[in-house]
């Protein structure tokens, strides 16, 4: 099969790169990424020069880009995006270019080339906010109500996707995941910030009262739930993808990682909340379990501690991330606290 992996730069799309080639060697995959700030060919340095990988640079908003790496391809797994939602905020503009405008030229490609599947990974965001005591958990059948540039602009591209399989039967499958965390994962969200700062001695940033819950899916378990939809998914179907049983609040996550570190809880600060923060994520992710047979390989806490391993052993991966134009950003998310 020949894979085309686009947002492959980036922390999921490295991550399902490297898993993919360990394990289907007999699969070509191109990589296909703008490079934009979320980019980093470091990730995949350890399989540079393999012969059935290949890096291709390139805007999935520009058709040309687009016609000219899809040729001969069998599986379209789109991972890329604007993903942060505190940027999105900044500025949306990028968000509707890339993640509706690009993803749109993506199926157009996707239809004229015939391709086999096109699997889009998307997010819990696109389902809204629930309350804190709400009994309830999103799943497959749960209304879209996006509340952030950055979930309309998925969501949008979500409507997209479904709405080529229906009109022009192209075959299709969507995973909506939940909070993601592991190697790679670029140090302006929450997990990978918190473990970076205070190996730098600086303090972690919770926005608010501290009181939001996400649910919590370690990297490699998603991609491995990516693996079983396109192995086993049915077309057409959307699979929502989580990793907890139990609500933990984003104050507990920053405590738990600063007693793994051995720090103190004087390090960590509140500053000031997120406009329109959604409160609490849940995912009931029992479809894809009882279908498809997959579940996560561990918990949140062994998960988590390994991810804190992961960033000090590679210190040198996020201190070159954290150079350059990530102060700037860093300086206008956080300054005024
Ligand atoms: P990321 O920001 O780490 O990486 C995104 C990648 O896409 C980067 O390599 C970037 O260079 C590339 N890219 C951006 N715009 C592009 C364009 N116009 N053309 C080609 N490439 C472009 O994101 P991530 O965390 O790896 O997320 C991957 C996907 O998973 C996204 O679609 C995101 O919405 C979704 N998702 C992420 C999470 C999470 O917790 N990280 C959770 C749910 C869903
Ligand atoms: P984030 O990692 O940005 O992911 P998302 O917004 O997609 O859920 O944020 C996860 C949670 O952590 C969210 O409730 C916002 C919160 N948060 C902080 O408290 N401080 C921070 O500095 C960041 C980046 C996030």
């Amino acid at each position: 099969m020949r894979l085309l992996v686009t947002g492959g730069a980036g922390f999921i799309g490295s991550n399902f790169i490297l898993y993919w080639l360990k394990n289907h060697p007999e699969d070509e995959i191109v990589n296909f990424d703008k490079l934009t700030y979320a980019g980093n060919l470091e990730n995949l340095k350890s399989i540079e020069g393999t012969p059935n990988y290949k890096f291709v640079k390139g805007d999935i908003a520009n058709a040309d880009d687009v016609a000219a790496v899809i040729l001969g391809i069998d599986i379209v797994v789109h991972f890329a995006a604007e993903s942060h939602v505190d940027r999105s905020i900044h500025d949306s503009a990028p968000f509707i270019m890339t993640n509706v405008a690009g993803t749109q030229i993506l199926l157009d490609a996707a239809l004229k080339n015939n391709v086999k599947r096109f699997h889009h990974v998307s997010t819990d965001e696109v389902f809204g906010s629930l309350e804190l005591n709400d009994p309830n958990k999103f799943n497959e059948r749960t209304n879209y109500n996006p509340r952030s540039p950055y979930s309309a602009s998925k969501a949008g591209s979500d409507h997209l996707v479904s709405a080529y399989y229906y009109t022009y039967n192209l075959p299709i499958t969507i995973t909506n995941c939940s909070n993601n965390f592991g190697p790679y994962q670029f140090p302006e969200k929450i997990i990978p910030l918190a473990i970076t700062n205070l190996l730098e001695g600086k303090k972690v940033p919770i926005y608010g009262d501290g009181l939001y819950v996400r649910d919590w899916l370690y990297v490699e378990d998603h991609v491995k739930a990516i693996e079983a939809v396109l192995d086993k998914g049915k077309i057409g179907e959307t699979y929502l993808i989580g990793g907890m049983t139990e609500d933990i609040p984003n104050i507990e996550v920053a405590k738990k990682i600063v007693r793994i570190l051995g720090k103190s809880e004087g390090d960590i600060e509140f500053v000031k909340d997120r406009p329109g923060h959604d409160r609490r994520y849940a995912i009931d992710w029992s479809k894809i379990k009882n279908e498809l047979g997959w579940k996560p390989l561990h918990d949140f806490d062994t998960w988590l501690k390994k991810t804190v391993e992961w960033y000090k052993e590679n210190e040198d991966w996020w201190r070159e991330v954290k150079s350059g134009e990530y102060q700037k950003y860093y300086e206008k998310q956080y300054n005024n606290k």
